[in-house]
């Protein structure tokens, strides 16, 4: 069995590309529905929970743990990879080193979480993969909580999101990475934004390629999706026809609450 875990709903964009590259892999995914945003909250507390979210889905029994969170990557993957040294943990980065080999300006910008964007992981990716370019880091809080809601074609986001991407395609950007695995569901709004002016990068495709190549006897089983979610496991169970993933809530086993202090 695969475990995938994010604070909520945002992890379900890298989800969907794991199941479709591993149609028969067993899966699990865990949201801390209970704790989401994790974008607002300090390094100790994210740390706290993907230990513990980590270690749950290990005594499930998951062989692949990926943390499909950006966030909780950068401030906590490291300490998961101590903790259970055996086991393979794939995280998730802001896609920096396509962004940086596909600009022809010479300019992309990382649209992430307030913790991703003042992080330490996210500099040194910058440093060691996006040298030869210069790149922007824009933090865009309450994004993930509009995603939460479900309230995606509000036209007051789609101004907000202008807002936020206007300076960074004015300065030459000709790449957008979406730094938070949440934004993938904002495509609908963001597209027409960037229009012909930029591509938005998202690395769920690669995530799940690196899957493929660790899955090795999880690869194997009968395509089963449980869901867990420390609060309100019905509207993570409802937000994958909501979010266009109806062939993903048709292989869904069951959904539960569990409480993981
Ligand atoms: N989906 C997450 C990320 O990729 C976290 C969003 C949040 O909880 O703030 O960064």
């Amino acid at each position: 069995m695969i475990g995938v875990f994010d604070s909520g709903l945002g992890g379900l964009s890298v989800l969907a590309a794991i199941a479709n590259a591993l149609p028969q892999a067993d899966l699990l995914y865990f949201a801390d529905t209970a704790h989401v945003p994790y974008g607002d909250k300090d390094d100790a507390f994210i740390r706290r929970r993907v230990l513990a979210i980590g270690q749950h889905l290990a005594d499930q029994g998951c062989v692949l743990v990926v943390v499909a969170c950006n966030t909780a990557t950068a401030a906590a993957v490291a300490a998961f990879r101590e903790l259970i040294p055996g086991l393979p943990v794939v995280g998730v980065e802001p896609g920096v080193k396509p962004a940086a080999a596909a600009s022809r300006s010479g300019r992309i910008a990382v649209l992430a979480t307030a913790s991703t964007a003042r992080s330490q992981r996210l500099a040194n990716l910058i440093r060691q993969h996006a040298a030869t370019v210069q790149v922007d880091v824009e933090a865009c809080p309450g994004w993930a909580t509009r995603v939460e809601t479900l309230h995606l074609d509000d036209p007051g986001f789609a101004e907000e999101a202008r807002q936020h991407l206007a300076p960074l395609l004015a300065a030459g950007a000709d790449q957008i990475v979406l730094g938070c695995t949440h934004y993938a569901f904002l495509r609908p709004v963001l597209e027409p934004i960037v229009a012909n002016r930029a591509a938005l990068v998202d690395v769920a495709e690669a995530v799940a390629r690196q899957c493929v190549r660790l899955a090795g006897a999880a690869a194997v089983g009968d395509g089963r999706l449980a869901l867990l979610a420390t609060a309100q496991p019905e509207r993570l169970q409802a937000a994958l026809p909501a979010l266009g993933l109806d062939w993903l809530a048709r292989r869904v086993s069951g959904a539960a609450r569990l409480a993981l202090a």
